[in-house]
């Protein structure tokens, strides 16, 4: 089969991808199908791979601090990796899944299923917008993860065409706020609406966003939404998509959206030099700062891409915790 990503299949090494000597619940070489709208993992350059670069380390900082997901759901799976990584780091037993087209739902299925070793896994998955194939299937959830695009979908985009990884559809019905738009992080503020209802007292949304926007802004969706929120772990990446995804933030930011922050590679390879992304969570707030002389906006960040220069952005988990009504 021939995908929009040319590619077929994908085989990916989790001793290397998740940084773990061996693996006890999922197989011990991970072999991924593509379908034909599959976000593409970047087997060969894990710094542009979100689940290598920015989920694991976020899995493994909750795991060493004694928080395991039993329960565990992503919103947004692509081919399912993300899952794995959740049933091998976080002794996920119960795994929910979703994603917008229903051929990345099934290859996921597909992919998750047949790479597991523990028998003690049962997989609910559904197609459609962010949590709602799941409504009335899972409950008492401990963590719920999301990658979700940022960047709304041109008029002349197309649903149908291209992975989607960083796009969505711009017409929502739901009421969203002013800051949200503003920052192009409309859906991981749906997402962690509508995690909410879902999650047990305790549980936590992840939200990864690739953070080219304050990170006060960021904390504030958690508060926006009803949660506790903090940065779990911050960390960069090298931009994938380039084009796609940095020419859509120069697109809203001629339009008075943003502004949009991105740094040299360098410069962030300096930055976040032998800190574990949990060390660097710990202080995210003060390594902004330290950044600030670097920041590049999209547009000058476009500048760069057209020239065939690399550009980097950081990344934070963004964790909500829902506490019970009493505690607020
Ligand atoms: C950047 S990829 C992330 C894939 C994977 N979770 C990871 O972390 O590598 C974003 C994924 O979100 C999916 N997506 C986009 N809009 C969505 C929506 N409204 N509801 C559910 N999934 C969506 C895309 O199809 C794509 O698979």
């Amino acid at each position: 089969m021939s995908t929009q990503t040319g590619k077929a299949e994908v085989v990916v090494s989790p001793s290397e991808f998740f940084q773990i000597e061996a693996t006890e619940r999922i197989r011990s070489s991970v072999e991924l199908k593509l379908s034909d709208h599959s976000y593409l993992p970047k087997s060969d350059f894990l710094r542009a791979d979100w689940v290598a670069s920015v989920a694991v380390p976020a899995f493994k900082t909750l795991a060493e601090r004694g928080f395991l997901a039993p329960r565990f759901c992503t919103i947004g799976t692509g081919v399912g990796l993300d899952a794995l990584a959740a049933v091998e780091i976080l002794q996920a037993r119960t795994v929910g899944f979703t994603d917008i087209h229903d051929d990345v739902v099934e290859c996921a299925r597909k992919n998750i299923q047949s790479n597991l070793l523990a028998e003690d896994v049962e997989l609910f998955g559904g197609a459609g917008d962010l949590l709602s194939p799941l409504v009335g299937k899972l409950s008492q959830v401990d963590v719920i993860y999301e990658n979700l695009p940022n960047i709304p979908m041109a008029q002349s985009d197309d649903l149908a065409h291209g992975q989607t990884s960083s796009t969505f559809i711009a017409e929502r019905s739901e009421e969203i706020p002013g800051f949200a738009e503003k920052n192009l992080v409309t859906l991981h503020y749906l997402a962690l609406q509508q995690a909410y209802p879902v999650l047990r007292v305790g549980g936590r949304v992840l939200s990864s966003i690739g953070s080219r926007i304050p990170i006060s802004e960021i904390l504030a969706l958690s508060g926006a939404a009803g949660y506790d929120g903090r940065v779990l772990t911050y960390t960069w990446k090298v931009q994938s998509e380039p084009d796609e995804v940095v020419g859509g933030f120069a697109r809203w930011e001629r339009k008075g959206l943003g502004p949009f922050h991105f740094y040299p590679v360098s410069v962030l390879q300096e930055a976040f030099e032998g800190l574990s992304p949990a060390a660097a969570g710990a202080q995210a707030l003060q390594m902004e700062n330290d950044l600030s002389p670097h920041e590049i906006s999209a547009v000058d960040a476009m500048a760069l891409v057209e020239k065939g220069e690399q550009v980097g952005h950081t990344v934070a988990i963004l964790d909500s915790v829902k506490v019970a009504a009493s505690a607020l």
